[in-house]
């Protein structure tokens, strides 16, 4: 890994998450990134990294280049970038949703090893889940370089279908907002129940960290795990049924499954042409 040069185009969330990791990781010295924004730029510099207004040089030197910017500028910025990566032929690591590996590659001016990855939110804080995928160009060393990047930040996990993205996208892509929903959820219940919103906001949100930590050291165990605190003619068995009976589980299938084609339409629209 220290043997790479990494740029990355774009420093909002997920450009400013990776270069922190990256540089708590690695040192500093071998990451570029360029963002047009001048405050963005700065939030780069006070992590030690070198910033750019401009993308040129950020690709001259880039062994692995991070595409950081949403869906919709992909195109625009790839095309705006073509020459510089074709003259350098980095890696291109997109975590644009939905955006399939053959445009990019096509709107890059083809030939390139690209991948195409997934984190989430927590990357903020270093404990994200990225879901990575490559194209056939890339190389068993390149997919190595580029699930180093993401792990900066993130668990990594491979997909081998390229549409699965998308799935991966509704699970783990959006899914921090699920979770903040439930805590959301729960905080106004309790605080209709008379509970303090400020007590209640905190027993929810610790609820979610604990039970969160529990089902990450047992992966795979949630219901186990749930068996456990659901005793038999107790509260938690009656508020689960209560979830179940009111179609808990179709109301998270319908809200994955719109995330999943929502996904499948950005890669539509601003992947066409
Ligand atoms: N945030 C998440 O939870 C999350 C999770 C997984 C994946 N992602 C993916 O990560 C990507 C970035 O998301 P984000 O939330 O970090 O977006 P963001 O906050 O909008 O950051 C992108 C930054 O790149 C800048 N930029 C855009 N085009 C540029 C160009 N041609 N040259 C230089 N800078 C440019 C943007 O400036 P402007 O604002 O002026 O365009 C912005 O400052 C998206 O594709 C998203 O799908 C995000």
């Amino acid at each position: 890994m220290q043997t790479f040069s990494i740029g990355i185009i774009g420093a909002g969330n997920m450009g400013l998450a990776l270069a922190a990791g990256l540089a708590a990781g690695m040192g500093p010295e071998r990451i570029a990134v360029s963002d047009r924004h001048p405050d963005k730029q700065q939030r780069i510099r006070d992590l030690g990294i070198t910033a750019h207004a401009d993308n040129d040089p950020v690709i001259a030197h880039a062994d692995l280049l991070v595409l950081a910017v949403k869906p919709q500028g992909l195109r625009d910025l790839c095309g705006a970038i073509a020459q510089g990566v074709q003259n350098r032929r980095p890696v291109v690591i997109s975590v644009a949703a939905g955006i399939r590996g053959t445009d990019i590659e096509r709107w890059l001016g083809g030939g390139l090893s690209v991948v195409r990855a997934m984190p989430n939110t927590p990357a903020l804080i270093n404990a994200g889940v990225s879901a990575l995928w490559a194209n056939a160009r890339t190389t068993p060393a390149q997919r190595q370089a580029a699930a180093a990047v993401l792990a900066a930040v993130s668990e990594v996990f491979w997909l081998e279908n390229e549409a699965l993205m998308d799935a991966a996208t509704a699970i783990s892509g959006s899914g921090p907002a699920y979770f903040f929903l439930m805590v959301e959820a729960l905080t106004a219940a309790g605080t209709a129940m008379g509970l303090p919103r400020d007590v209640c906001a905190a027993l929810a949100a610790g609820t979610a960290a604990g039970a969160g930590r529990m089902v990450h050291d047992h992966p795979g165990e949630a219901a186990q795990l749930r068996a456990r605190v659901t005793s038999p003619g107790g509260t938690t068995e009656r508020a689960i049924k209560s979830l179940l009976d009111n179609g808990f589980m179709e109301m998270c299938a319908h809200a994955t499954q719109a995330a999943q084609l929502r996904a499948r339409e950005l890669g539509e629209q601003w992947g066409a042409a």
